[in-house]
């Protein structure tokens, strides 16, 4: 494998993508009802805002949004300990639009909304959010064209990192297509079982372990029960 990837076949430039996930001890993020259950502690609450205050744009799937209640925003007030920096871009990940605009993420005060979608989001739930939205990324296919869509957050937003805050779904089509920097897991003492919990990459498997996406372990902390990492990519020179 060559040491350095020539710059004709860099990808275009994005954002430093990172993902941060609280799961069980068995891989899982939700219980088998897929309903919102908070499985980390007030400290990976906690690590969780320091993360979101670190990057220009959050970004997470519709069905996480939707059920967590999610508004994407990062602490205010008493809290905020960093210099005042604008608050990162909140970012939809939807193909479809099934996200309604009465969701708290269109409704609550925070960063400014980008919207990731494709050709499946119907003509008027596009025209509702392009007038709720500060941005809107298409994609020409079914799912979102994430070379492309990155390059837009990196180009006209100026969004340098990028958090993604799941679920499983938009975990998986990042990772399957090794879009991500740097992994954040918090390990929580609890199994959750069962392959209708969903994991942290759901949908296709990487079809041969010598496919699947390989990871270096860059710090390791233990905090009463659970245990935080953060692992990074193997071979980082694919970002530009
Ligand atoms: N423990 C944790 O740290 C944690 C973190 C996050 C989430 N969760 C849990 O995870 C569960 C949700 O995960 P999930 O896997 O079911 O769903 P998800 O990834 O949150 O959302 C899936 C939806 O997002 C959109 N989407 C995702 N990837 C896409 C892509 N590549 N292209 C186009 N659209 C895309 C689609 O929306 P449309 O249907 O609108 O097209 C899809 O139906 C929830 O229970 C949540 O509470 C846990």
């Amino acid at each position: 494998m060559p040491k350095h990837t020539p710059l004709q076949e860099r990808p275009p430039k994005r954002p430093y993508v990172l993902i941060n996930m609280a799961m069980s001890a068995d891989g899982k993020i939700a219980a088998a009802a897929s309903q919102f259950s908070r499985i980390g502690s007030k400290k990976d609450e906690d690590h969780l805002f320091r993360l979101r205050s670190s990057v220009d744009g959050i970004v997470s799937g519709a069905t996480t949004i939707r059920q967590e209640r999610a508004t994407l925003s990062v602490r205010t007030g008493k809290q905020k300990k960093r210099p005042t920096k604008s608050a990162p871009f909140r970012i939809l990940a939807s193909a479809h639009g099934s996200l309604p605009l009465t969701a708290p993420l269109f409704t609550t005060p925070g960063g400014p909304v980008l919207v990731l979608t494709s050709n499946q989001i119907p003509p008027t739930q596009l025209k509702q959010y392009q007038a709720k939205a500060e941005g809107i990324h298409q994609s020409k296919g079914k799912t979102i064209d994430w070379i492309s869509a990155l390059a837009w957050l990196r180009t006209e937003w100026n969004i340098r990192r990028l958090l993604c805050e799941g679920g499983g779904q938009l975990n998986q089509s990042l990772l399957k297509a090794h879009l991500v920097d740097e992994l954040n897991l918090t390990i929580c003492p609890i199994i959750m079982a069962g392959s209708e919990a969903t994991s942290i990459a759901e949908g296709t498997a990487f079809p041969s372990l010598e496919k699947c996406s390989q990871w270096k372990l860059k710090t390791h902390k233990q905090i009463n029960q659970e245990s935080f990492l953060c692992f990074v990519r193997e071979d980082p020179l694919t970002l530009t």
